[in-house]
């Protein structure tokens, strides 16, 4: 199936959705420290959507074919956790890294965006995982433009991870999005250049990658939801939400709070109509 191409009012809709889910992530950073749960900053979390924006958390009840609903507003994804982490009971603490995955919905419009945060002072190894994955996810967003294919992405994600001695998880993808949570294309975070589909102005997809500091295997716990890493090694990951305009890219789930992105690369290709 084809991916689709938004109309001028579904991006105005996206591009509203993305900087929620964005400020959701700076809201929430002040908290993301040593001695609180993973379920006091889920709370935190669903009370600003809920309350002070007025987003939908997307995730609360999400349902996708051979899964129970998922239970909570954001995913909180620890140390070996890869993705999906439940909120609950779990106490942060000094050196931990957590995944913060919030997506919104606002006006039947789907944000989805992703951050690392460190608990106090991380090791050497920590940090480089996430700075390594934060460069992955924005190599792959550099590549965005019409004509340029799908694999083209994957690649350079899987590349770069690859010679700092990571491994990229293949089971989760980026994925088109829109008023629909999961759509197509999947964004394969490795591959080669010039395969898959080809990217058209007007497509939106994230881009997502899940780095691991060890091997890529991952297992699934009892829960139905959390994913990690086989080997218990740490597991790292950015997401952001991106436009495909008419001169490149258009990254969508931007705020004040943003980490800016590696050196020579921008948030939009130059020559964008700049949105109001
Ligand atoms: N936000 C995740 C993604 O990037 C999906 C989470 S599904 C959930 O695609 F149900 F676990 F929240
Ligand atoms: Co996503
Ligand atoms: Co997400």
């Amino acid at each position: 199936m084809a991916s689709s191409i938004k109309s001028a009012e579904d991006i105005a809709g996206m591009r509203i959705a993305g900087k929620l889910a964005a400020e959701v992530l700076d809201f929430i950073a002040p908290h993301v420290q040593a001695g609180v749960t993973t379920g006091e900053i889920d709370r935190l979390c669903h009370e600003y959507m809920v309350n002070v924006q007025g987003t939908i958390p997307a995730p609360l009840n999400y349902c996708p074919p051979g899964y129970t609903p998922y239970p909570k507003a954001i995913c909180t994804s620890v140390n070996d956790v890869v993705c999906h982490g439940i909120p609950g009971d779990k106490v942060l603490k000094n050196g931990d890294v957590i995944n913060l995955d919030i997506t919104v919905i606002k006006t039947g419009y789907h944000g989805d965006t992703s951050r690392m945060y460190y608990i106090g002072e991380p090791s050497i190894m920590a940090r480089r995982l996430g700075e390594v994955t934060f460069e992955c996810m924005w190599l792959g967003i550099s590549k965005i433009r019409p004509g340029a294919h799908l694999g083209d992405i994957g690649h350079i994600i899987q590349q770069h991870a690859e010679k700092a001695g990571y491994s990229v998880v293949r089971e989760f993808c980026g994925h088109g999005i829109g008023k629909v949570f999961h759509e197509e294309p999947q964004v394969l975070h490795y591959g080669r250049p010039g395969t898959l589909e080809e990217l058209v102005a007007g497509m939106i997809f994230t881009v997502e990658p899940m780095i691991n500091a060890g091997r890529r295997e991952i297992r699934e716990m009892g829960d139905g939801w959390t994913i990690k890493t086989k080997d218990r090694s740490l597991s790292a990951q950015f997401e952001h939400t991106v436009l495909v305009t008419p001169t490149g890219y258009e990254v969508l789930t931007i705020s004040p709070g943003m980490p800016a992105p590696p050196a020579g690369i921008l948030i939009a290709s130059p020559g964008q109509p700049v949105a109001a």
